[in-house]
């Protein structure tokens, strides 16, 4: 309880003390005016803000200082003004008014104000780090953007038409697949294509080749690290390749090359949908659909504990065999013809004939490197045409040189076929290396000790050109 006046009056002080420390101290710019528009206080935020330090403003009339402040007209109407917007030179800010009303009359009216300007900038920021982030991002979209379809895989044989409609299905589902094949099958194409008609279309495709990347840098390329996990660890720390492809695909070829300690790794992220970067401790949900692939026999692997049982099953959900191209030669003339028409297409050039020689050359190799080879050796032969005309001698030397030309091409199979099927290939051959106009033809017959006409009989009777070509 108060007793006397000096109490009271150390009490007053006291309060009046700690409103000031109050005004001090906030984060809005305070300003008083009394009933004269004198200004009476200001505190330092009102500084911050506005760039009017408290001596040059105090005890002057606010319209002489500031010529637009609207603080007298609250004074005059007694009327609260909200977030009255105010540009003074660079400073920006927002004002709420007010009268200082005691005992029915105004006194006085104060301003509180908020900066903007510390706002709009940090809002510019904002909106450059965001141009900035989504130019990233399209950067990553593109770079991760499948680029076949269905409509790219040629061929009718009737083991790649199986293929494809297996395929269409798993697209239709979000099932891991696994796809095997010898190199040069089309595995990545196929991939390709399954996620391009999925639901994921529209986000990333991300292709790994496990065989290609270090074992020591694997698992921090899949699943990134956290900044200062390992010695030469970057700031900031790396994103994984399994989270670049969030709500799209990650494509793991080779998968048979994958470490045995990763393979376990990669059945965790399988069975939880989370992964762990290098030197995290927290999980990281993500949701991915895998598509693998091999060129190796993934249960040979098994067998000799280099791939894991339980990774095996979990892959080999769908699973697609695509044949090597010896084993549907049907598949050869229309995949070359599709070859000859984007090359022509895409040059802008007639579109270019294979002559029925190198086409007999073509379908009678064995292709090991399949139809990756089988592009090749098209390339190469408009590359050696000048015309529009693809003839024998325009076929890399490497699909007859080097061949075992007595081996019979298919094992196991009637001598008769066996035999005709050699006399074909040393035919087209020595075609090959000879040429195919007369003169080249005439040396092929030597070469092989028959006459011209002979070899002209043989060539029709196997079928290598026509009789309207004689
Ligand atoms: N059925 C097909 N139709 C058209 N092009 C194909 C077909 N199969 C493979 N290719 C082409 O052959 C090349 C090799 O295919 P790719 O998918 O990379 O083979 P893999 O991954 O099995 O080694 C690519 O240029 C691909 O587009
Ligand atoms: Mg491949």
């Amino acid at each position: 309880m108060m007793s006397n006046w000096g109490e009271l009056e150390r009490d007053v002080y006291a309060q009046v003390e700690w409103l000031l420390a109050i005004l001090q101290s906030i984060h809005d710019g305070v300003l008083v005016i009394d009933d004269q528009e004198i200004v009476r206080l200001v505190n330092p935020e009102y500084t911050n803000i506005t760039g009017v330090e408290a001596d040059e403003i105090i005890g002057k009339r606010l319209r002489d200082v500031r010529p637009n402040a609207q603080l007298p007209e609250t004074l005059r109407d007694g009327r609260v003004r909200v977030g009255v917007y105010r540009k003074e030179g660079e400073k920006e800010y927002v004002v709420d008014m007010a009268p200082i009303i005691v005992n029915h009359r105004v006194i006085g009216a104060v301003s509180i104000c908020k900066g903007l300007t510390e706002v709009h900038k940090l809002a510019r920021e904002l909106k450059r780090n965001k141009e900035k982030l989504s130019e990233l991002k399209r950067t990553v979209d593109s770079i991760y953007q499948a680029k076949y379809t269905f409509q790219h895989i040629v061929g009718r044989s009737r083991q790649l038409t199986e293929m494809i409609r297996i395929a269409k299905r798993a697209a239709e589902s979000d099932l891991p697949v696994l796809i095997m094949g010898e190199s040069g099958t089309g595995k990545e194409l196929f991939a390709q294509a399954i996620h391009q008609a999925s639901a994921r279309a529209e986000r990333p495709f991300v292709p790994v080749n496990c065989a290609a990347i270090p074992d020591s840098l694997l698992e921090s390329e899949l699943f990134g690290y956290v900044e200062g996990s390992f010695t030469h660890a970057k700031k900031g720390g790396k994103i994984g390749l399994f989270e670049l492809a969030d709500k799209g695909t990650i494509f793991l070829d080779e998968i048979g090359d994958l470490p045995y300690d990763l393979q376990a790794k990669l059945l965790r992220v399988l069975q939880e949908k989370t992964i762990r970067k290098v030197g995290d401790t927290r999980e990281k949900a993500i949701d991915v659909r895998i598509i693998a692939a091999t060129n190796k026999d993934l249960h040979q692997l098994v067998m000799k504990q280099y791939f894991r049982e339980d990774l095996f099953y979990r892959l080999h959900v769908i699973t697609l065999h695509l044949p090597p191209l010896r084993e549907r030669k049907e598949d050869i003339p229309v995949l070359i013809e599709s070859m000859l028409q984007s090359a022509a297409t895409s040059a802008q050039h007639p579109v270019y004939s294979l002559s029925s020689e190198a086409l007999a050359l073509l379908q009678s190799y064995d292709w090991p490197g399949n139809i990756r080879e089988l592009k090749n050796a098209i390339d190469y032969a408009i590359c050696m045409t000048d015309k529009t005309e693809i003839h024998l001698h325009h076929l890399p030397p490497s699909i007859s040189k080097g061949q075992a030309v007595c081996q019979p091409p298919v094992p196991a199979q009637p001598l008769k076929k066996v035999l005709e099927e050699t006399e074909r290939r040393l035919i087209l051959e020595t075609l090959h290396q000879f040429g195919s106009d007369v003169e080249g033809k005439r040396k092929t017959a030597k070469a092989l000790g028959m006459s011209l006409a002979t070899l002209y009989n043989k060539l029709k009777k196997l079928g290598i050109i026509q009789t309207e070509q004689l």
